[in-house]
């Protein structure tokens, strides 16, 4: 998160996962429309209810939380104790892992195989799990590869944790994109009691400032959340909270907007990737980030003088334990990508 903070910047940036910016003067909102403060208790009733209605559940399994990074972490934190094991696929989203670590949870690692397309294999995780696993982490679509997880594999990983009584935490923020995209996508919340799902608004629709995210859980690991979360924030922001609902009120009109960039930019992409020898990458198939294998020459320094002489960046594959990889974002504007994607074919015709 560091490097991307303070790394990532370039005039064709690559690297950052989310959609363009979503500028809040095409949001609509009137100054009637906000509020400083709000009586809240726990959560905004006007946002849960909508976050509710867009998960398909009672409000009661609804835990609104600062993003889906604070989500992830008050479901480790309230899911799993010190020194319990969690199984965590791999590569993943490295905070994942961090968040684990720091709660002082035992990190074991399931593989997604690069040969397999980095597809959930269940049978990985039935072999990986023991009477200590409280909980099994996945991403779906999966950072970084954007492979999708369909029901069926998510059932039996969900047998699997339950079999040892133990939850699946399914991080959901890049499914979104399936959903601006109009296919039908199908939460893990709906799957069984055993699944928790987090997700937010901040990837697929360029709200990333709103830091809406949300939870789904059971209702008592909800409320366990909630509790959890009078530790760090106490209350979101209140206008904040209200930009939320109206932008959830305006979704459809917000989704057309990453649509044609989501489907403008994946041609562009897949005529790109088709086109290189050197790359070895899965089509990018509703998803907003690839991850593509350089099959001649060093990730890091083709990433050095990506930055150093084309003013562009994509992350290198060893933030997410891939040094072989390297990850491509494509929620930026279209002239940014077809700008990027110019200056990376460069940089790759030139010998290491
Ligand atoms: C899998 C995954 N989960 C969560 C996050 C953080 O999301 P948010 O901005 O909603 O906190 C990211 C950000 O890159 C991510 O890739």
């Amino acid at each position: 998160m560091e490097w991307a903070k303070l790394h990532s910047r370039a005039r064709f940036n690559l690297a950052s996962s989310g959609l363009a910016a979503f500028p809040l003067a095409e949001l609509g909102a009137r100054i009637e429309d906000l509020e400083i403060n709000a009586d809240g208790a726990y959560g905004y009733p006007p946002l849960l209810e909508r976050l509710a209605r867009k998960a398909g559940v009672e409000a009661d399994r609804v835990v609104h939380a600062i993003g889906t990074s604070m989500a992830n972490f008050l479901v480790l934190a309230a899911a799993a104790d010190p020194g319990d094991e969690v199984l965590i696929e791999e590569p993943t989203y490295s905070l994942l892992v961090d968040a684990a670590r720091w709660l002082r949870l035992d990190v074991r690692r399931f593989p997604r195989r690069a040969e397999d397309g980095f597809r959930l294999d269940p049978r990985e995780v039935e072999k990986a799990v023991t009477p200590r696993t409280r909980l099994v982490v996945l991403t779906n679509l999966h950072n970084p590869s954007s492979a999708f997880a369909p029901p069926e594999d998510l059932r039996a990983v969900g047998e699997a944790a339950r079999g040892v009584g133990a939850r699946v935490l399914v991080d959901e923020v890049y499914l979104e994109s399936l959903a601006v995209l109009g296919r039908a996508s199908g939460s893990a919340a709906h799957l069984g009691p055993e699944f928790v799902v987090t997700s937010s608004l901040t990837k697929a629709y360029g709200l990333s400032g709103l830091r809406c995210g949300w939870a789904v859980a059971d209702p008592a690991l909800a409320h366990r959340m909630w509790r959890l979360n009078d530790l760090f924030g106490v209350n979101a922001a209140h206008p904040a909270e209200r930009l939320s609902v109206l932008a959830l009120d305006r979704l459809p009109r917000i989704a057309a907007r990453a649509r044609r960039i989501l489907e403008t930019n994946a041609d562009g992409a897949n005529a790109f990737l088709a086109a290189r020898p050197d790359l070895a990458c899965s089509p990018v198939d509703g998803g907003m980030i690839a991850f593509p294998r350089l099959l001649r020459g060093d990730v890091e320094s083709l990433c050095r003088r990506l930055r150093e002489r084309h003013e562009t960046t994509v992350v290198p594959g060893r933030f997410f334990g891939a040094p072989g990889h390297f990850r491509l974002a494509l929620g930026c504007l279209p002239e940014t990508l077809e700008g990027g994607l110019e200056r990376l074919a460069r940089a790759l015709d030139e010998a290491d």
